[in-house]
């Protein structure tokens, strides 16, 4: 593993891997093994935030996380594991199995290459389970193909919402207004980054409480609109823009640590 950080870049054009040459990403290599993947879901946000959030907000802090860092940032895994919420309109899903093979096939794609540290910014819960099990697969699948870079190996998911600074940030703005599924947070980062979703905002009545689901009948029937004990109608673009500064910076940080730890 070398140690050298590429350094941080002006631009998108510079980071995202699908603007880059084969020959780039060889050079590429030679000083940095590090890669970031977004990953994110398509799934409904309540009855005003949009299908794309939790894509949208892992995109952007990555190629935010990117440009500080100069760290390749991949095209985002836009699907995610979002089966309980099939009974919404809109919604689109991987199987937790399908989404294991996607993500095991993605890290086996870049090891392959020589990446040896992959970076998972993730923006959506559902996905947490099934991402560390491709990583424990990917590690053994990896070994058995006997790939050179299989001992030098490592996965790690940073999941931007569950960050400490970004915890306290929507603590300290929303409260318990923040709840658990299109929470203000990050649809106060969708408004930032995609200033159309503004005019989506309205005011609603108070959610359903936050509680045990079992399926997406079951979520649709206790959660009627979509929102899990949240008030995202508190969100502000400009509330966004601040998360997308803290989750960028903690990324940063966790992404430096890791290309640099044995
Ligand atoms: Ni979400």
């Amino acid at each position: 593993m070398t140690d050298m950080l590429p350094g941080p870049v002006e631009s998108n054009e510079a980071i995202r891997l699908a603007l880059r040459s084969w020959p780039e990403v060889e050079e590429y290599l030679k000083h940095c093994k590090g890669v970031i993947i977004p990953l994110g879901s398509t799934e409904q946000h309540g009855p005003t935030g949009a299908i794309g959030t939790d894509a949208l907000t892992a995109e952007a802090i990555a190629l935010d996380v990117g440009r500080r860092t100069g760290v390749l940032v991949t095209p985002a895994q836009a699907f995610g594991m979002a089966e309980h919420h099939l009974g919404f309109a809109g919604t689109m899903s991987l199987q937790p199995a399908t989404l294991l093979a996607v993500l095991h096939d993605l890290v086996l794609s870049l090891a392959r290459h020589g990446f040896e540290r992959v970076f998972v910014i993730n923006g959506h819960g559902g996905n947490i389970a099934t991402t560390k099990a491709a990583f424990a697969q990917a590690h053994g699948t990896a070994a058995s193909r006997g790939l050179a870079v299989a001992p030098k190996l490592r996965c790690r998911l940073s999941n931007w919402f569950m960050s400490g600074p970004v915890m306290q940030q929507a603590r300290d703005l929303y409260g318990s207004k923040e709840g658990h599924h299109a929470t203000p947070s990050e649809i106060a980062v969708t408004l930032q980054v995609e200033p159309s979703l503004i005019s989506k905002q309205r005011p609603l009545d108070d959610p359903a409480p936050a509680g045990p689901i079992h399926g997406p009948e079951d979520f649709r029937r206790r959660h009627p609109d979509g929102r899990m004990g949240s008030h995202p109608s508190l969100a502000t673009a400009e509330h966004g823009a601040t998360f997308l500064e803290t989750a960028a910076t903690a990324l940063s940080e966790d992404l430096r640590r890791f290309l640099k730890e044995a």
